[in-house]
């Protein structure tokens, strides 16, 4: 093990694991520092029935400005360069609560690399509401890993410059 790269944070939402897991791939292949974004209420099954159009997820998704709460979200990101930022897809976006991430914290001035799992759609349109939503971030569209190996992640890593 690596030590960990204090310039580096790795910092991921994930609903039912997919993401949780490549979010360990990349702070492993970063040697970066991982940070789980916890909502404050956790998302029931009945929240993330995208059939249902009153469930929790779809309400929030409906609505551009929700900002659910989240758990320790405040981080001191003094040593930081480098922010990668992982999600699910929710109706081709990023789910609500990695708004309220990037609220939470200062991360002008760093180098913002998204990533993300999804049933099949792009990571193109929830970077570009990203970069919409916070015009003065240095957010950089980064990769759709659903069913990359590991040797796959390690490589996009190093294409990155690390
Ligand atoms: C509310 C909701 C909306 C979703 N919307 C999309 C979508 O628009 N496109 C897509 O490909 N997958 C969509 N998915 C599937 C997830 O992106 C996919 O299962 C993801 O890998 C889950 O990651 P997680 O286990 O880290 O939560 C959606 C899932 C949920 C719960």
């Amino acid at each position: 093990m690596k030590n960990e790269n204090n310039k580096v944070l790795v910092a991921y939402y994930s609903a039912t694991g997919t993401t949780e897991k490549v979010a360990k791939e990349v702070a492993s292949a970063t040697s970066g520092r991982l940070f789980e974004i916890e909502p404050e209420k956790e998302y029931t099954s009945a929240d993330l029935n995208w059939n249902d159009r009153n469930s929790r997820s779809s309400v929030e998704m409906n609505d551009m400005s929700s900002r659910p709460a989240i758990k320790n979200g405040i981080l001191n990101l003094d040593s930081i360069e480098t922010v990668f930022i992982g999600y699910p897809i929710w109706w081709d976006q990023a789910p609500r609560v990695v708004n309220t991430f990037i609220d939470s914290n200062d991360l002008k001035g760093k180098r913002i690399i998204t990533f993300c799992t999804s049933g099949g759609s792009t990571i193109d349109g929830s970077t570009r509401a990203l970069c919409e939503t916070y015009p003065k971030l240095d957010i950089t569209q980064g990769k759709c890993l659903n069913g990359t190996p590991e040797s796959g992640i390690e490589a996009w890593i190093k294409s990155l410059g690390f």
